[in-house]
């Protein structure tokens, strides 16, 4: 399941989702797109809950959310027990979102990056492991706080 990925967009991140789906069928990932289909305006959290229901799901361990800023699909996203979406705008945060913060989700703001940016970002946030250690132990009280609903 390693090279699946799913992927969604608002109109905000249409043209950015096209291009990063054309970038990562190159190489060689399985790109599921749920849309949207267009440029015409839609509702964002309907897309980011479409994704975050299929990673929950078990259709795929990572997905990418697109919508202007990325502000939007990032407060949707991270409303699901179970996902952890990080709002990147450079190589460094993709880095550490997945190493420090083993993030399940990556959001884009498509009004934001250019999309040899964008390509970059997401390629190290792929091919980035969790670090674990003392990142695990941060990372498992983000759980403790999801599963009780406030922090000690
Ligand atoms: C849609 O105009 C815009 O609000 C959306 O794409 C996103 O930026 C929201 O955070």
């Amino acid at each position: 399941m390693g090279k699946r990925v799913l992927i969604a967009s608002d109109h905000g991140g249409f043209e950015l989702k096209r291009a990063l789906i054309e970038h990562l069928r190159i190489l060689d990932y399985e790109v599921v797109d749920l849309g949207t289909e267009g440029p015409a305006s839609v509702d964002y959290p309907d897309f980011a809950g479409k994704l975050c229901k299929a990673i929950l799901a078990g259709d795929a361990e990572r997905g990418i959310l697109i919508c202007g800023t990325g502000i939007g699909m990032s407060i949707t996203a991270n409303k699901f027990k179970g996902i952890y979406a990080a709002l990147c705008t450079n190589e460094f945060m993709a880095r550490m979102a997945r190493n420090d913060n083993d993030s399940n989700v990556l959001c884009l703001g498509g009004r934001v990056l250019g999309g040899e940016v964008a390509k970059g970002i997401v390629e190290v946030w792929l091919n980035t492991s969790f670090g674990g250690g003392r990142h695990a132990r941060r990372t498992g009280k983000i759980r403790a706080i999801e599963k009780e609903g406030a922090a000690e």
